[in-house]
């Protein structure tokens, strides 16, 4: 083993120790990503060598600190790339957020190991990631992205066994729910800004070092509702129209540095979000909108049964970023009739062609 690859394995031994007690895996190399079945698969890989002293079997505290000197030192010394740590991975790599089973970002992450890509396919709730954990080169990793402290843990941990390079970053994390604006509770609608919107930022922050590195690709997952008025769907459409500007800035602002930024102005896919709480409106018999939910349930449920299947939508969406796309694009049902009817109709047109089926004109005076 060269020297560089016993400075890597140090590092990821005490790394995954930090996170998993199991001290006998200490032995297995890089499996802090991982559970036993990931350890053994990387450890060949990597050629890992087991603890040679009871040194570095001891206790997680010491090995935390041997950790942290080990990321000091390289970074101290390459600060942008510590391209003294040796990669373990040869092939692409693409980190994915909210990778849930059902979710475009599982999907998508399969897309991306199936065409021979390295996948770092994170979530903020492990035991979500299903099938994913049983692929070859699909390491699961925990990522809350309105948590600083998981963003630094995940970046060091990719960091180290990419050789702080990373090809592809998509930021696909998100949530939404249904409600009327003025009945929306603002540390609610604040939360969902959090995960939405400055969650895509500080992980791009935190990660463009990487993408920069490989002069990689950053993806931003949008949606229709970024460009239309859809009713009770206010704060999720405000969310998705600041991802769409901050993507499109982004776009400009890392193209000098050799990254090429794309905004996936997503159409409806066939996923859990249609069903997870806060999908359905449940408002007091003093809203305004009280007897609009039965009808806007009706036409979310509608517009499921249109939806393309997840994974049609992840091979376009992953087929247009890899044939080079520059700008945004706009898969998904619905998609490319938004994108023309936005193009070149009125305003109230298309007004008239969403809100009337989700019960707005239902809403009368008291
Ligand atoms: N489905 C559509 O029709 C559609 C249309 C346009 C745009 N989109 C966008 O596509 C993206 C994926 O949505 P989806 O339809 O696949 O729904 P989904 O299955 O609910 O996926 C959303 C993912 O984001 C994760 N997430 C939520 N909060 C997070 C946080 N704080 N940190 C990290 N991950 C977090 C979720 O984790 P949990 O499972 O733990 O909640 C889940 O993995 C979202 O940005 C959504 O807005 C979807």
């Amino acid at each position: 083993m060269s020297e560089c690859a016993l400075v890597r394995c140090r590092h990821v031994h005490s790394t995954f120790n930090s996170v998993c007690p199991s001290s006998s895996s200490i032995a297995h190399g890089t499996c802090f990503v991982r559970h036993s079945r990931q350890c053994d698969k990387i450890a060949q890989s990597a050629e890992c060598q087991k603890p040679t002293s009871p040194s570095q079997t001891a206790t997680q505290p010491a090995l935390a600190t041997a950790t942290n000197a080990s990321i000091d030192s390289i970074h101290s010394t390459h600060p942008a790339s510590s391209s003294t740590t040796m990669s373990i991975i040869h092939k692409k790599t693409v980190l994915i957020t909210g990778c849930s089973a059902g979710g475009i970002g599982h999907a998508v992450a399969k897309n991306f190991q199936q065409r021979g890509y390295h996948v770092f396919a994170t979530l903020r709730d492990l035991s979500k990631a299903a099938d994913l954990a049983d692929l070859e080169n699909v390491d699961i990793i925990e990522l809350d992205v309105t948590k600083p402290d998981s963003i630094t843990r995940c970046k060091e941990r990719v960091a180290h066994v990419t050789g702080g390079t990373l090809d592809i970053l998509f930021n696909n994390a998100g949530v939404e729910f249904i409600k009327p604006l003025l009945d929306q509770d603002l540390t609610e609608a604040r939360e969902l800004f959090d995960v939405n919107v400055w969650g895509l930022l500080a992980v791009t922050q935190a990660f463009a070092p990487l993408v920069i590195e490989s002069r990689g690709i950053i993806i931003n997952q949008s949606s229709i509702d970024a460009v239309i008025n859809p009713v009770f769907a206010g704060i999720f459409s405000a969310s998705k129209a600041a991802v769409t500007r901050l993507s499109e800035v982004l776009r400009c602002e890392l193209e000098p540095l050799g990254v090429r930024v794309v905004t996936v102005m997503s159409g409806s896919a066939d996923t859990p979000m249609f069903t997870k709480p806060g999908s359905q409106m449940h408002l007091p018999e003093t809203s305004y909108y009280y007897n609009t939910q039965a009808q806007s349930y009706k036409e979310r449920m509608d517009f499921q049964s249109k939806a393309w299947k997840v994974d049609v939508l992840a091979e376009s969406i992953v087929k247009s970023v890899l044939a080079g796309v520059r700008y945004p694009i706009w898969p998904g049902s619905f998609g490319f009739l938004v994108r023309i009817l936005t193009w070149i109709a009125p305003i109230s047109l298309v007004d008239g062609l969403i809100n009337p089926e989700r019960g707005i004109n239902m809403v009368k005076r008291l």
